[in-house]
């Protein structure tokens, strides 16, 4: 992997496509020993949970469900801190145990608003999965069980994670080049 660049900065690899796989593994097994014996709902996060949500479920071997949402708050390099409505969710959420899948957890300003909206439809369970945390950007107390890679705060883009709309089609994720 070498240098790209997405629109007008350049990037550098950060975590290959086997590393990436190879946590992926890892969580969904630890998912589905979790979950055994239940059927859950696993909730993507739209638009950059997409490539984390596909290779994340055909990693679980439970029964399981999968629905998309979409809280965007999010634009250019830096969060506007202003969350947006949850959209998408026609599924009946009651008595399930759910499972929000996000690319990337910075402040946690987004997750911690959505927990509070699914909290309010009475499912058995939340817990949330991310691909990506930055601990260090964190502003709110969230827990995040279910997490593959601990990052620091540098702005990253690629499986499913853009930068103002490009990159998310890189099979591998790269951080940018200050
Ligand atoms: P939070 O509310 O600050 O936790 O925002 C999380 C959302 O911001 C994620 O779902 C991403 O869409 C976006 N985000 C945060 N950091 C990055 C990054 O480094 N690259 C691309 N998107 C990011
Ligand atoms: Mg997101």
């Amino acid at each position: 992997m070498e240098t790209i660049k997405v629109q007008d900065r350049l990037f550098t690899p950060f975590l290959s496509e086997a590393e990436i796989k190879g946590r992926v593994a890892e969580l969904a097994a630890r998912i589905d020993k979790d979950y055994v014996g239940k059927c859950p709902l696993f909730l993507a996060v739209l638009s950059g949970s997409f490539v984390f949500a596909a290779d994340l479920l055909r990693a679980i071997t439970i029964p399981c469900e999968i629905a998309f949402i979409r809280v965007s708050s999010y634009e250019g390099m830096g969060s506007t801190g202003q969350v947006k409505q949850l959209m998408g969710l026609k599924e009946d959420i009651a008595g399930r145990d759910v499972i929000v899948v996000e690319d990337i957890i910075d402040s946690g300003l987004t997750m911690k608003e959505l927990q509070g909206i699914l909290a309010a439809k009475q499912p058995a369970s939340v817990r949330l999965a991310s691909l990506l945390v930055k601990p260090g950007n964190m502003k709110v107390d969230l827990d995040i069980p279910y997490r593959c890679f601990d990052i620091p705060n540098d702005f990253i883009v690629g499986y499913g994670l853009d930068y103002d709309g490009q990159g998310r089609n890189l099979p591998a994720i790269y951080k940018v080049v200050e």
